[in-house]
């Protein structure tokens, strides 16, 4: 007899990554930096090698402290994580297990509803309006902990700093986690982050360095919220998770602003082109304010499918969440030459389905 997974893990759906595309420059499906990370990862790595026999710093300290400078916050309302995504199971674990009540937009960051309803938890999904997290009716939920991902994950959408308030004030939820992976990639003025409404103790702040610093691979992020939140969290983490590699790297992201620079300055400017070029193919991508766009396109598999074969991966929007789209992730300027391509192959199956309506 084999063990069977409690009633409420069977009905999950196990998370899909985003399919590679056999290249560096046809890879569009996972939201990762086109430009890889600072050139001097490798120097902070190596140095670190020599304290591979023991372990990692359990709270990060040094990277915390630095954190807490750049944040203005005191290094006990930050917890670093493996992965802003071991932060968010972390959270489902102390705040909503065995019964609580989550609220997330349709379509969520699909980890914070796999990480409520694995630990039991209650999920409302509240459908996004013209693309964008519907506050006021997220606001109408008796949840434990509201989820605002800002910029939206698959969207690109934000909500401002104002409206994140607002909704913090009418919102019975508990905790409202504000999930800022993408934040550095905003350029409209309304974009700001929410940590400075942390004080409250209501509002908490997700962080990765997957994104911008181009870190995805060695996973580390990190929660900026009250002390109360931080101290309960540290009782049920695994005390090693953040490896001494992942360390050394975030601390040497944080210092590399050049990188930072053009890793931003690059994708604000491919991710104009990127939908300029979708727009000359009569696709039209939501405005989005971050490292990637979603488009909504006639026929999401066979259009998927087809950049598949001319070697660019991109998600299909039913992974997602939102079917009938595709979510393109800002490329190099390579990568825009490969899709450029791939969509000037496609422009007659396009042209012929528009074609009847236009
Ligand atoms: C909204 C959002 N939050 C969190 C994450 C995960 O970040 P991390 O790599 O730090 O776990 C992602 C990754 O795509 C994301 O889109």
């Amino acid at each position: 007899m084999t063990i069977a997974p409690r009633p409420w893990v069977d009905e999950i759906q196990a998370y899909r990554p985003g399919a590679g595309s056999g290249s560096e420059d046809g890879s569009m499906a996972a939201n990762e930096s086109p430009l890889g990370a600072s050139a001097h990862l490798g120097q902070a790595l190596a140095d670190a090698i020599s304290g591979l026999h023991r372990y990692p710093d359990p709270l990060a300290g040094n990277l915390r402290s630095e954190l807490a400078v750049l944040h203005g916050v005191d290094p006990e309302q930050i917890l670093v994580g493996n992965g802003s995504d071991e932060l968010i199971f972390l959270l489902a674990t102390a705040f909503l297990a065995q019964g609580g009540h989550a609220v997330c937009a349709d379509p969520a960051y699909q980890i914070d509803a796999i990480s409520a309803v694995s630990v039991n938890a209650r999920v409302t999904r509240v459908p996004l309006t013209e693309w964008k997290h519907d506050l006021a009716a997220m606001a109408r939920v008796r949840a434990d902990i509201a989820y605002v991902v800002n910029p939206h994950n698959p969207t690109g959408t934000i909500r401002s700093r104002a409206e994140i308030q607002e909704f913090a004030a009418r919102s019975p939820a508990a905790l409202v986690v504000v999930d800022e992976a993408y934040i550095d990639f905003t350029d409209d003025p309304d974009a700001m982050t929410a940590i400075p409404l942390i004080e409250g103790g209501r509002i908490a702040v997700l962080r990765t360095f997957s994104k911008i610093h181009g870190l995805a691979g060695l996973r580390i992020g990190y929660l900026v919220a009250s002390r109360e939140v931080i101290a309960t969290l540290r009782k049920v983490r695994a005390p090693f998770s953040v490896g001494t590699l992942a360390q050394a790297a975030a601390l040497n992201a944080l210092n590399d602003s050049n990188h930072r620079d053009a890793v931003r300055e690059h994708t604000l400017r491919l991710r104009a082109e990127l939908s300029a070029l979708l727009a000359s193919h009569r696709l039209h991508a939501v405005d989005s304010q971050a490292n990637f766009v979603l488009v909504p396109v006639p026929d999401e598999a066979g259009f998927v499918a087809a950049l598949q074969a001319h070697g660019v991966s991109v998600r299909p929007g039913s992974a997602l969440g939102a079917p009938g789209t595709v979510r393109i992730s800002v490329p190099t300027e390579a990568g825009l030459g490969l899709l450029a391509d791939a969509l000037h192959h496609l422009l007659p199956l396009n042209h012929l389905e528009t074609s009847d309506h236009s």
